[in-house]
């Protein structure tokens, strides 16, 4: 397929020959077109830039084989392979295809950024998974805060509507700006008119029993978006870019002591993590990196420094990509203190409905707050271990499991700070908060 003419950077068919790219910038996918001051992409310019639908979009089979053959995993944090969800919802009824874009992790910001500047890109990827699980109606979740977001996508849908394109039924659902709001059961329940409150779902995933107890298909929506370039480009082109286990381009946010926290950037190849951090302003290793997510994991800066940024490398380490953030602990900061902050804050987002998730997360914060404190005992200490350990896979949702992953990083990489914390001595830490945490507050509809 030939190109046309574009207004900004058209998406690179050829060899992957950059490592990562931001907004604009030549050699990304996702990210190509328009500089990020130019606003949401139009239709007419984001069609003259990627051309024409592929000639196969009607035929179901053609499209569930490219999706199956690129080897696409969700960017939402669990890395489920996109066509696995597809089948397992095959010959169940009448699905409904839906895009999450709520990101509740408060550091990131690329689903945002792609639902903002790229809104069609999104809708293409809505429409291609939609026709390949014979959905007829689309609903994009977003959380109420992204104002931008929701003025780029209403605007897009009546683009699209003027436009007479033969899309499914689109509408745009807004959820509460809380934590667990994003997660696919909470998702399911905001679109039954219910609170954004996730529920008991280890036997029911939404793929089976969703919205009304429909096959209810929930993409993130990066996932989304890979989808429209795919059906465009061809599962062996989206191959030429990440790993073999995860194939395909990665966006990731910069957060922390990055010189713009909030920055975006597309990782097309596995580029070692000192690269990557250079584009936020780092010429050597931080403290501590943050990855995937507040209920990611801590990696030691130094080690972490030449590993490749991929699925493999941070799996080995102890992390996984996640939803794409990348945390900075500047050298001096206390990876406690900071670690203290954000379980409060993940405790305080328990939709309180287990009981382990309720009380559990809230007495692990106090100990962690005392320990970063220097108040803490080695009996405290000894009970956080044990708390973590009875809390693991004992709520509704994953919540519980990603605040104690949190913790056991920090207690790992943070080692030397906890015996000096533990003996009651400051470890001088110097600066404010690195980290955003917002206030816990609004209700759950
Ligand atoms: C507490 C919690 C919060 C989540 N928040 C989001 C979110 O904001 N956006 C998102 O896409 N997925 C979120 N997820 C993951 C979703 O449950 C779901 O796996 C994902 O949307 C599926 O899309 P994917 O297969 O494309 O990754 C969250 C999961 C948990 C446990
Ligand atoms: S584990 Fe926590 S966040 Fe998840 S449903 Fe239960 S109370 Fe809510």
């Amino acid at each position: 397929m030939t190109l046309a003419p574009s207004t900004g950077s058209a998406v690179d068919q050829g060899s992957v020959d950059i490592a990562f790219g931001g907004v604009g910038e030549p050699g990304t996918r996702l990210l190509a077109g328009p500089e990020p001051g130019s606003g949401a992409e139009s239709l007419i310019a984001h069609q003259a830039r990627l051309g024409a639908w592929p000639d196969f979009e009607a035929d179901r089979r053609a499209l569930l084989d490219v999706l199956d053959l690129s080897g696409l995993r969700g960017r939402g944090g669990g890395s489920f392979p996109a066509a696995a969800k597809m089948a397992a919802a095959a010959g169940r009824g009448r699905p409904l295809l839906v895009v999450n874009a709520s990101e509740s992790e408060p550091a990131s910001a690329k689903d945002a950024t792609l639902v903002g500047l790229r809104p069609h890109l999104v809708l293409d990827g809505a429409r291609i998974l939609a026709r390949a699980a014979g959905a007829e109606e689309v609903s994009v979740v977003l959380h109420r805060g992204n104002r931008p977001g929701l003025r780029a996508l209403s605007h897009a849908l009546s683009e699209r509507a003027r436009a007479g394109l033969d899309d499914p039924e689109m509408t745009v659902t807004l959820g509460p700006d809380r934590y667990v709001s994003g997660e696919a059961s909470a998702v399911v329940s905001l679109l039954e008119g219910g609170e954004a409150k996730p529920r008991f779902t280890r036997r029911r995933p939404a793929a089976l029993y969703g919205v009304h107890g429909r096959p209810t298909l929930i993409y993130n929506a990066e996932t989304t978006a890979h989808a429209g370039l795919l059906a465009r480009f061809g599962a062996q082109w989206f191959r030429r870019a990440g790993t073999a286990e995860r194939p395909g381009s990665t966006l990731v946010t910069l957060a922390g002591a990055a010189a713009r926290p909030g920055r975006v950037l597309e990782v097309m190849a596995p580029v070692s993590m000192g690269l990557l951090l250079g584009a936020a302003g780092l010429d050597q290793p931080p403290a501590a990196l943050l990855v995937g997510g507040y209920a990611g994991a801590w990696l030691d800066g130094a080690t972490t420094w030449d590993l490749p940024f991929s699925h493999e490398a941070l799996g080995h380490a102890g992390a996984s990509i996640g939803c794409g953030l990348l945390g900075i602990l500047p050298p001096g900061a206390c990876g406690l203190g900071e670690t203290a902050r954000l379980v409060t804050y993940l405790a305080g987002e328990s939709a309180g409905q287990c009981g382990p998730c309720v009380f559990g997360l809230a007495e692990l914060a106090a100990i962690f707050e005392a320990l970063a404190l220097g108040q803490a005992s080695r009996a405290d200490l000894r009970r956080l271990h044990r708390r973590a350990l009875g809390i693991e896979g004992r709520g509704a949702c994953r919540h519980p499991d990603g605040v104690v992953g949190l913790i056991q990083s920090a207690l790992r990489v943070f080692a030397p700070d906890v015996r000096r914390h533990l003996k009651g001595r400051s470890c001088g830490a110097t600066g404010g908060p690195i980290f955003p945490v917002p206030p816990t507050t609004g209700g759950w509809r």
